[in-house]
């Protein structure tokens, strides 16, 4: 995904706590069992413009972070956030980083969703297990594919409000790379994809609408 105009202003008019998320995601990871410790190596898989980063590390300016992404653009507008200086940056994916058993902790926020479920989520997963420390922990945040129900499109029309109530007025063109060119999955499947990777269960975490957070720990 190319760093799209405007990315952080239209992320936080579309998704419901998208504010609030990276903050969660940072103090989630920062009480596990070894992220907490002091100088921690975590990984920010898919940093995109930054907004984990920037969070991390103003909670904990002690951990040492890689952040990644395989867009130029997107770790460029993260750069001049955060100033190139004390991150690890690379340009690449996470199943291509071939690194194992390194981080104590990681964080990948609206990722997996743009990768298709043939074989390549499973990929991502996989290697983001491999990439922890056993008993490492990800916080996993992702626009999940609703459960059928007769309310649905209630739901649905309550997006839309959600997305005019606050003053989203992007373009068809503008809005493409966060609403076309997704594979959302069910929790049933998830879950099976998290453990086939090496995760033990997802705790939930985070729901708004079909956003939603899990927290996943390495098996030992
Ligand atoms: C929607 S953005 C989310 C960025 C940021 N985490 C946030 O919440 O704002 C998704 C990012 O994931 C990156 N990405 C896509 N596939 C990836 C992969 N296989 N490994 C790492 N990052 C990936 C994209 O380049 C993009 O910057």
């Amino acid at each position: 995904m190319a760093a799209p105009q405007g990315y952080d202003l239209i992320v936080q008019r579309l998704i419901p706590g998208y504010a609030s998320l990276a903050r969660l995601a940072v103090a989630l990871l920062s009480t596990s069992p070894l992220a907490s410790l002091p100088g921690a190596a975590v990984l920010v898989a898919g940093c995109g413009t930054g907004a984990e980063l920037v969070e991390a590390r103003s909670q904990r300016p002690d951990w040492q972070l890689s952040a990644i992404d395989p867009s130029a653009e997107m770790l460029d507008v993260a750069k001049a956030r955060l100033g190139g200086e004390g991150i690890g940056w690379q340009q690449t994916t996470v199943e291509a980083m071939g690194v194992s058993d390194r981080f104590a902790g990681a964080l990948s926020v609206l990722v997996l969703q743009s990768l298709p479920d043939d074989g390549t989520k499973l990929a991502f997963l996989t290697a983001l297990a491999r990439s922890l420390r056993p008993g490492g922990q990800l916080v996993l945040v992702d626009l999940m594919a609703p459960e059928r129900s007769p309310l649905l499109g209630q739901v649905e029309a309550a997006w839309l409000g959600f997305q005019r109530a606050s003053g989203l007025e992007a373009s068809e063109a503008e809005l493409a790379p966060f609403t076309q060119g997704l594979y959302p999955i069910g929790e049933a499947r998830l879950a099976a994809l998290v453990e086939a990777a090496g995760f033990g269960d997802p705790a939930r975490i985070f729901q708004a609408l079909n956003y939603e957070g899990f927290l996943l720990q390495r098996r030992a």
